[in-house]
Parts: structure tokens; sequence; C-alpha cells
């Protein structure tokens, strides 16, 4: 499954022009774009980072990583995915960087989402959908999900995310409706954000293979 994520990660590439700052995700898949993007880093302007894992990648390999407040709108961003439906709608935060992820991706004229096979589905739902909490309100937002979705929220104990916040992974979802569970997540107080990218889905999906396919 890595030589899928390789071949994603190294395509994506393709996107990226002479004095951009590159939106950058998180993952297995993004460490090997990080990888390849190094190559560019003299003709490429730095990169925008959506997480601390990505941020010490790119920085090892001597890219300049710069504030979103001070670059402006971005290009492209390059980040992988949980699960991408036939629409390039996405379940995104597996690895808790969510919040980041969204905001880069809101940011951005073009989001190339590089994942492997495996993340494809007709329906998103299998991956339990992650939701970034206000710690305080992680039982009360646990609750409101599960008398409205039907779907079981489990704490993802342990971790803490980039920005001081806890994770519930809602289990047993069939989402047929993605931008409205977004945006019905969205309302409940104590969510700061929700990994469901349907809203802002991908512009472009690149599945990993030999050769690598475009959706
Ligand atoms: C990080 O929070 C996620 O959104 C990642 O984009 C996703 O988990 C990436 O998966 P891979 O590690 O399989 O690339």
């Amino acid at each position: 499954m890595s030589e899928a994520k390789r071949l994603a990660g190294e395509k994506a590439i393709d996107y990226v022009e002479d004095g951009m700052v590159v939106g950058v995700g998180t993952g297995s898949t993004v460490a090997y774009f990080i990888d390849a993007l190094a190559a560019l880093k003299d003709r490429i302007a730095g990169a925008v980072s959506s997480s601390e894992q990505s941020t010490a990648r790119l920085k090892s390999h001597g890219i300049d990583v710069l504030d979103l407040n001070a670059t402006g709108p971005l290009h492209l961003y390059v980040d992988g995915a949980d699960e991408c439906d036939p629409h390039k709608r996405l379940i995104k935060g597996g690895g808790a960087a969510l919040t980041r992820e969204k905001i880069i991706a809101e940011a951005s004229t073009k989001f190339v989402c590089i994942i492997d096979p495996a993340k494809r589905v007709d329906v998103l739902g299998r991956f339990p959908l992650p939701i970034e909490v206000i710690p305080m309100a992680r039982s009360l937002v646990a609750r409101q999900i599960l008398s409205t979705t039907g779907g079981q929220p489990v704490w993802r104990e342990g971790v803490v995310t980039d920005n001081g916040n806890w994770v519930l992974d809602i289990h047993h979802l069939s989402i047929t409706d993605p931008v409205g569970l977004e945006r019905e997540l969205n309302q409940i107080p104590g969510v700061v954000s929700v990994g469901l990218f349907a809203r802002r889905p991908a512009d472009v999906v690149i599945v990993g293979g030999e050769p690598p396919i475009l959706l």
C-alpha cells in the first residue's frame, strides 16, 4: 500500500509551479509528497503546514514554513484523506490534523488530494468520522451526535490535537448527505471542526497506482 501512496505523493509534484507557496497536509501519503518537494525547494517560496508533524518534515528538508496570515490565499493545497467518494468529498482527520487541514483547504484555489486505492468508497462513513472538540464539550457533543445521527461517538482517548483539543470518532454512520451532515454537526457548540470535507471537496484526486488515476 505504501507503494501506491508514494506514487500518489510523487504525482502531485506535477501541480507545483515555480515561486509558489504550497499548502501541505498531513499523513503518510503527504510524507512522500514532502520528500519529493524537497527536490524543488529552491524553486518554491515555501510551504504552509497543517500540523507540527508536517512542519518538522518540511524543515528537515530545509523547506521554509510560512504563516498563512502572512501568505494570504494559496494556489495549491496537497493533502491525503481517509475516505473519498465519487464526488471527491472526503473524510479526513485520522491523524487528528483536520482543523488546520480544513483551514488551508478553504484558503486554497486548488485542493489536490492524494490517496491509495483503498480510500475510495461509494458512500462515506465506513471510516469513523473524526470531530475535533473543545475538551469541556466532549460529552455534550457526543450526546447530541448520538441522538441526532444515531452514530456511535468514541473518544480518541490520549490524543490532543495541535490546537490543544480532543477528538471524537463517530462510528456506524452511512453519510448519504455529506454537505447536510457537515453543516448540522458544525452547529453543535463545542465542535471545532468536522472531518467531512463536503462543502469544500477536493478539486483533483490522485489515486496512486501504475499509472496513477486522476479523478
Ligand atoms: C490527518 O488528520 C488526515 O486527514 C490525513 O489526511 C489522513 O489520515 C491521511 O491518511 P494517510 O496517512 O493514509 O495518507
